[in-house]
Parts: structure tokens; sequence; C-alpha cells
């Protein structure tokens, strides 16, 4: 059988972390432990692995139950994280990992809705709430290709959306992946087809980030791991692709003091405000040749980190999609 999951990046994720004894760890996107697994090993640490995947947590028990006493297991986002963390009595932590987006697991399940494989155009992550199926069957033409340019970058979008629209209702996969494909112009025209990746990735992609919110679920999760991190704690994110990436890269920069703070919701005539982060990566770290060959999925992956500060955990910034 295949491992459920290789854990991305975990070599330098644990590096940045560098967990030491007596100390507490939040791994925000358990997964398959990967990550918490590798904290658990290095030190005689506690950690909270926090999932919105009821399945992964199920897979998890045993883990708990290796590392008895070590890992406690909390279904739930980890943008309400610090939230989380308090109701179970803890009110700091020395390290947060983030490694965002779906798993293994999840993708290789085809009754999840993830892939190309024919199954229901499902996609949650929770399994509660709308489904991937809800939003082509409802949403009006316009905002299905708003929502697959924006968070899909598929140039293709206005045709797409109008060939779902006179398919629909449907709600399978494979036939999502049909009419995505019958939209496409064909090779030779400039077009996407012929590329490396199926033509009908980017549509998946955009809706598996909708029906998880999954941006807003990443700025989220930035403002409470900084609330939550104690001073000289590490923030470690691991993202695989730039409309991930970049709210990542900016919410660093901005609490590290290297871009203006200013917004419409924080003037830049505001006292300026004491860096609540330094920077540990200038550049995102990459997975290097042996990681590549081993997992592929490891290529589009980047790693950014940062150490928290002792000033005070600045205010959700709202022009950012930040929420308190
Ligand atoms: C890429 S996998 C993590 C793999 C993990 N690092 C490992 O080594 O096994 C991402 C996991 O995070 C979960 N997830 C994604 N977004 C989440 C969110 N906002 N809150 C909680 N869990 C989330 C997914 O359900 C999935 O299980």
């Amino acid at each position: 059988m295949n491992p459920p999951h290789i854990p991305v990046l975990r070599d330098a994720v644990l590096e940045i972390l560098a967990p030491k004894a007596g100390g507490r760890y939040v791994d925000g996107t358990f997964g398959a432990g990967g990550y918490s697994e590798a904290i658990l090993n290095a030190a005689d640490c506690l950690v909270w692995g926090i999932d919105r995947d009821p399945d992964a947590l199920s897979l998890g028990r045993a883990m708990v139950e290796r590392f008895a006493g070590r890992l406690t297991l909390i279904e739930g986002n980890y943008g309400a994280m610090d939230r989380l963390l308090e109701a179970r009595g803890v009110s700091a932590v020395d390290g947060v990992a983030l490694d965002i987006g779906i798993s293994s697991m999840q993708v290789d399940r085809a009754e999840r809705g993830f892939s190309f494989r024919d199954g229901p155009l499902d996609m949650r992550m929770s399994q509660r709430g709308e489904t991937a199926a809800d939003l082509v069957n409802t949403l009006p033409e316009g905002a299905l290709a708003d929502l697959i340019h924006e968070l899909g970058e598929e140039r293709f979008a206005r045709r797409i959306a109008a060939a779902i629209v006179r398919s629909r209702p449907f709600d399978r996969t494979a036939e999502l992946a049909r009419i995505v494909r019958k939209a496409i112009p064909s090779k030779g025209d400039g077009s996407g087809k012929g590329d490396r990746i199926d033509p009908a990735t980017r549509t998946f992609q955009a809706l598996r980030i909708a029906v998880n919110d999954e941006i807003g679920e990443l700025k989220r999760g930035l403002g409470a791991a900084e609330r939550l991190l104690a001073p000289g704690g590490r923030l470690a994110v691991v993202s695989f692709h730039s409309l991930e990436d970049r709210p990542i890269k900016l919410f660093l920069q901005r609490r590290s003091g290297r871009a203006p703070a200013g917004s419409r919701h924080l003037p830049e005539s505001a006292e300026p405000r004491a860096p609540s982060f330094r920077l540990l990566t200038n550049k995102p770290l990459v997975a290097g040749d042996v990681e590549l060959a081993a997992n592929p999925r490891a290529r589009s992956a980047k790693l950014r980190a940062a150490e928290r500060s002792a000033a005070p955990a600045w205010p959700a910034d709202l022009a950012m999609g930040e929420a308190a």
C-alpha cells in the first residue's frame, strides 16, 4: 500500500521550529500527522494537531495513543487556532506549523470529489456545508466565471462557466472534467491544451479553494498564530501556489516591518507599530533534489517562516481579509 501522505519539507519545518523539551506546538493542518510525528520525535514536547477533516482525525487516533498524553487532536479550523487552544487552557505556544492545502488521503479517495477519477462533486474538507456541486449548479454564470478566473487563474474561465451552465445540473467529478476539457480550445491555438497538466486542473483548484474558503482560512490562521505564539515562538508555513504564497509573504513582510503598514483601516499616519515578527526566510525555502525525486508534490512547495517578537499582536487588518 502507498504511504498515505509524504510530508512536504518536513525536515526544513522541523529545523525552523527547533522543538525543545517542555515546548508546546500547534500543527494546524494535521493531515496524516507527518509534521506532528516529527515534532514529537524531536523533543519531549506537547503537540496540538488541528484538522477540519474528521477522517484525518480518526486515522490520527493511533498516533495519539502512541505518544501517550503528548498529542491532542482537535477537529476545527486552524483559522481559529487561538480560540481552539484557549478553550483547552493554552494561551501561548512555542511554534505553529501549517501545510496548506489537501492531503494525498483526500485526493486519493474518489468519493471525496477532489480528483478527476469519477466521484461525487463534493470537495469539502470538513464534510460539512456547501459542496462543489452546489456551487456549479447554483451560482450565476458571471459569478462562476469570476471564481474560476480568480481562484484557478484560468484564462478560459468565461467559456468554462458558460459550458457548465449549459450542462447543469450535474454532480460528478468526471462530468465536470469532461465539460471543462471540451470548453477549452484545442491544442495548437495557444490554449492550455497540451500542457503538462490536465486542462481541468485549474477549475478543480478554484472550486476546491472556494468550497473550503481556503484563502480566508489562511489569512485568519496567520493572525491567529500571531496572537497565539509566545515571544521567540516560530511560525512555519508551507504553501503550494501563488494564491496562497502571496498573502503569507505580504503578512510576514508587514508584520516584520518590511512593508508599509498603511491601509484603509490602518492609516499610515497612525503611530508605527512595533514588528510582531522577525523574518527567518527572506526568500521562501523550496525542496531539494532528493526530496523532489521522492515526492513530486513537493515541486511547487514554498516554506516561509518567522519568529514572534515580544511586541503585541497587531489588530486584524480588515483590508487584508484578516479576521480577529
Ligand atoms: C497538506 S495536508 C497536511 C499534511 C501533513 N502536514 C502531514 O504531514 O501529513 C493538509 C491538511 O490540512 C487540513 N486543512 C486544510 N485547511 C484546513 C483548515 N483551514 N483548518 C483545519 N484543517 C485544514 C486538510 O483537511 C488536510 O488534512
